[in-house]
Parts: C-alpha cells; sequence; structure tokens
C-alpha cells in the first residue's frame, strides 16, 4: 500500500508544473568569481579614449563625494565595450570612482544584467516568470523553441559564438508575455513561430522588428491589448487625500 501511494504520489509529482523556482545559471554563471585564464586580473582591459569622456561625463551627474553612484552605468559602459565584464573590468571602474574592489564586485554579482562570462553576439534572454509561464503560449513553450532552434540549453553558447541563452526574472513586461530580450530589444506576444522566424532572421543578418508580435505595435510599454484598464482618469491634484488641518 505504502509502495503504491509513493508511486501515485510520484506520478502526480511529474504532472505539476512549477510555476516558480530559481531560474538556472545564465550567463554569469557561479554568483562568485574564480580566476581562470580568460578572466583574472591580468585580464586585458581598458576604456578607449570615447568610452573614458563617457565616464567622465556619467560621472559629473553625481555631486562631489558621490561619484560610487555611477558604478552600475560605468559597468555597462565596460559591457557594451567588451561584450562582457571580466574581472580586469571591475577593477577598473573601481579605481575610476576611487571604490573598494569589494564593492563594485557587489554590485557586479548581484545584478544579472552583467554577464561576468562571454556571451554571444545575440544573448536571449527569456523571462519565464509566473505572468510569462501563463500568459500567451507560455514561456515554457517558447524556452523550448529557442532551444530547438539554437540547439543549446540555458546558460550555454552556440559553437559560432552567435547565441547565448538565459533564463531570467521578470523583465517588467508582463502585460505582453510572453517575451524575450535580445540583447537591447524586447521581443512580445510571442507565439512559437514568431520566436523561430525572429532568431532565422538574425541568423541570416536581418533584424527583426521588436515590440509586440501581434501586430498591435502602438503598445509603446506593457499595456493591455484591449486598452488601459487602470490610470485612466485625468491624475488628481496636489494635497490630494491630504488631511485639511496639514
Ligand atoms: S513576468 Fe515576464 S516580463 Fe514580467
Amino acid at each position: 500500500m505504502l509502495a503504491l501511494c509513493r508511486r501515485m504520489l510520484t506520478a502526480a509529482q511529474q504532472q505539476v508544473r512549477h510555476f516558480h523556482r530559481t531560474t538556472q545559471a545564465s550567463a554569469g554563471g557561479l554568483f562568485v568569481h574564480r580566476d581562470s585564464p580568460d578572466n583574472n586580473p591580468d585580464t586585458p582591459f581598458e576604456f578607449s579614449p570615447e568610452n573614458l569622456k563617457r565616464a567622465e561625463l556619467i560621472m559629473k551627474n553625481y555631486p562631489e563625494g558621490h561619484q560610487s553612484a555611477a558604478v552600475i552605468p560605468l559597468l555597462d559602459l565596460a559591457q557594451r565595450q567588451h561584450g562582457w565584464v571580466p574581472i580586469s573590468a571591475m577593477h577598473k571602474v573601481a579605481d575610476i570612482l576611487k571604490m573598494p574592489y569589494m564593492r563594485v564586485y557587489e554590485v557586479a554579482t548581484f545584478y544579472t544584467m552583467f554577464n561576468r562570462k562571454p556571451v554571444g553576439k545575440y544573448f536571449v534572454q527569456i523571462c519565464t516568470t509566473t505572468p510569462c509561464v501563463l500568459g500567451g503560449a507560455g514561456s515554457d513553450i517558447i524556452l523550448n523553441a529557442i532551444k530547438e532552434n539554437l540547439g543549446i540549453d540555458v546558460g550555454e553558447t552556440t559553437k559560432d559564438g552567435m547565441f547565448s541563452l538565459a533564463e531570467v526574472e521578470c523583465l517588467g513586461a508582463c502585460v505582453n508575455a510572453p517575451m524575450v530580450q535580445i540583447n537591447d530589444n524586447y521581443y512580445e506576444d510571442l507565439t512559437v513561430d514568431d520566436m523561430h522566424r525572429i532568431l532565422n532572421d538574425l541568423k541570416a543578418g536581418k533584424n527583426p522588428t521588436p515590440g509586440p508580435q501581434s501586430g498591435q505595435n502602438w503598445r509603446y510599454s506593457s499595456e493591455p491589448k484591449n486598452g488601459l484598464t487602470s490610470l485612466i482618469e485625468p491624475p488628481t491634484g496636489p494635497g490630494f487625500g491630504v488631511r485639511s488641518d496639514l
């Protein structure tokens, strides 16, 4: 009897779709750094003269003494220049901002937008948080289509170095689910056919149009297909809801 119950439980468990779980290791891999031949403090990294000027302009956005607030934009600049962020780039950012190395490590390892190992020319990030699993075709179906099209699993890069695949948490376009981010572009309202078309276009050197793939390109952000359902009244003026005696 006990064995039967166990077998039934196993069968029932196999039916369960896990709507929320920790995403698999993405392009950053481990959350800690381990020196490797191509990622160590001696890995060559210098900002280009143009990017050094950009870094100085970015730092001027912050009041004197608070330049460390520029750590995220400077890490982003390093990544755009180098394609990913080796530990030597973190050291360079820390030196420019006069921050302890550890403070930069904390930022670079916390935000998954920083790739701490090389990624392909096209970095495909699929959101597999609950609304994207439930919306439209469902992100698990789209994820399978990507794996099938590219022949790689999550955390891997195609042999030709063209595509890397990562599974990420909510990218803030939940209403247009399911969606993927490829480099700086969002592709939304995806079907399996859309996903194959987009990847095939990229392989062919074309630029597939980003945004909702359902043809509703009037939606510039995460908006419902049938028009707004909230925040549709004129905004209230200053003092609304504040006690009259204040
Ligand atoms: S849940 Fe996928 S974008 Fe928010």
